[in-house]
């Protein structure tokens, strides 16, 4: 089987890794991949190939997948499927795993996924939507605050502001609205209510009847220890989050992921892929901060290392709609996933610094440590440099999360890069829950 991963991050780093230990894998391409990702082999699939597409380049995407006859694309990122990958593959009569443009709004618009969650009542912030900016301001000027200001589109992981009164959720819409930071993202917004709780990922593959819940896990999104300072797009994460509960992840499923899944059929938008809900364990319960369509970055990369079995086996279920409840194994062991980044980051920062520690097939050599390549390039003489703001994600597993975090160290340790800057608290939160 010919496989096509479409990405070039940490996560689909961990997506290649998971597909080339699958003896079903003859060939493995990644457009456009990274250094790291070619550098991954398989027994069966031999080294990566990485071709030089974007994965927003749909039309090349698909010459290519004629051309060498592809078996099956596997879509890493949002934009592609918010763009319709999906859709266009299922005309030319091609596999895609991931959902259908119609699917994937659960993510492109958050004026979508708030109205169908309040229709269907499932739990969430209480929100307004706008798409005239003076009702926006109006709204919130007479509002107190803390309101939180969301720009409906994508946005890179930027289009959400917290405002701590009215005064500033008037000047996120402004921003939004009038200035158009985000573009046409921010031509509608949402205002909704500030959720307090703590705040975790719970990822499930479906083929839009059943549910094989994945593991929950927990994202660092600022970037300084102590979860200080901006956001990113996640400087780590550990997998499960002690915070999920047998019961809480019990009423994730039964209040919000079935019922999300059935408006989805009822709305005629069978939902098959992964469905990733960042939600917020609020004392009223499970809350739903946003849906994502596709697997979180850096969740990702402590999700599938405990993912037992064969991924190309549980896709092709999926996409025959014969998945089973229960229908994953997962390994109790926790991982850890610690992300390396640019200084600067995520501000402005700096590519080209030479990353050392890294053997020839990238990784540093300890057992039960894998380090997810995320912005690095090839550089002179086989070394790997950095190309991007989020460089590495180094993951270690092992039996207890005490012991993850203390490997994945000892993996971060060995690596040095000008600049680099990374969090020293990765899965603080779950420590002091443990004691
Ligand atoms: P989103 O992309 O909608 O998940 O928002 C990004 C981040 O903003 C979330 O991970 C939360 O930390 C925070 N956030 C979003 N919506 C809310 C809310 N209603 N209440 C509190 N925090 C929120
Ligand atoms: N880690 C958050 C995301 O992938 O959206």
């Amino acid at each position: 089987m010919k496989i096509l991963v479409v990405g070039g991050g940490g996560r689909e780093h961990a997506l290649c890794w998971k597909l080339a230990q699958s003896s079903r894998v003859t060939k493995l391409y990644c457009a456009p991949g990274n250094a790291g990702i070619a550098l991954t082999r398989g027994e069966k699939c031999g080294a990566v190939e990485c071709i030089d597409i974007t994965s927003e380049n749909l039309d090349s995407l698909a010459r290519f997948v004629r051309r060498e006859r592809i078996d099956l694309t596997v879509i890493g990122p949002e934009a592609p499927l918010v763009l319709g990958v999906a859709d266009r593959w299922e005309a030319e009569g091609w596999n895609c795993f991931g959902p259908s443009q119609r699917c994937a709004e659960l993510e492109g618009s958050k004026t979508f996924t708030k109205t169908l969650l309040r229709k269907h009542g499932i739990p969430s912030a209480e929100f307004q939507a706008f798409t005239d900016s003076d009702k926006a301001l109006k709204y919130c000027q007479d509002h107190g605050g803390p309101l939180v200001v969301k720009a409906d589109g994508l946005a890179a992981g930027k289009g959400v502001i917290m405002a701590k009164d009215g005064a500033e959720a008037a000047a996120a819409v402004k921003q939004m609205m009038v200035e158009k930071a985000f573009g046409e993202a921010g031509a509608k917004v949402i205002v909704e209510e500030t959720l307090k709780g703590e705040e975790a990922s719970v990822l499930c593959l479906t083929d839009g009847q059943t549910i094989a819940l994945l593991p929950s896990a927990q994202d660092h999104k600022r970037i300084g220890d102590g979860d200080t300072g901006p956001n990113t797009g996640g400087m780590g994460a550990y997998s499960p989050a002690p915070c999920v509960t047998p019961e809480v992840e019990d009423r994730i499923v039964r209040e919000i992921l079935v019922p999300t899944l059935h408006a989805m059929n009822r709305e005629e938008r069978p939902y098959k892929g992964v469905l990733y809900a960042g939600l917020m364990l609020t004392d009223a319960g499970p809350k739903v901060l946003e849906y994502n369509c596709r697997f979180g970055d850096p969740e990702c990369q402590c999700i599938l290392p405990r993912l037992k079995g064969d991924l190309v086996d549980i896709i092709e279920k999926i996409q025959q709609g014969k998945l089973e409840e229960n229908g994953v194994e997962i390994s109790s062991d926790p991982a850890v996933c610690v992300v390396m980044a640019a200084g600067g980051y995520p501000g402005a920062y700096k590519k080209g610094a030479a990353i050392s520690g890294l053997d020839a097939s990238g990784q540093v050599g300890l057992p039960d440590v894998t380090v997810f390549h995320a912005g690095t390039a090839k550089a002179a003489e086989g070394r790997v440099a950095t190309a991007g703001g989020r460089v590495l994600g180094v993951t270690a597993t092992a039996a207890t999360l005490q012991m993850a975090v203390e490997r994945a160290y000892q993996g971060v340790a060995k690596i040095s890069f000008d600049g680099a800057q990374y969090r020293k608290d990765i899965a603080h939160r779950a420590l002091k829950r443990q004691g």
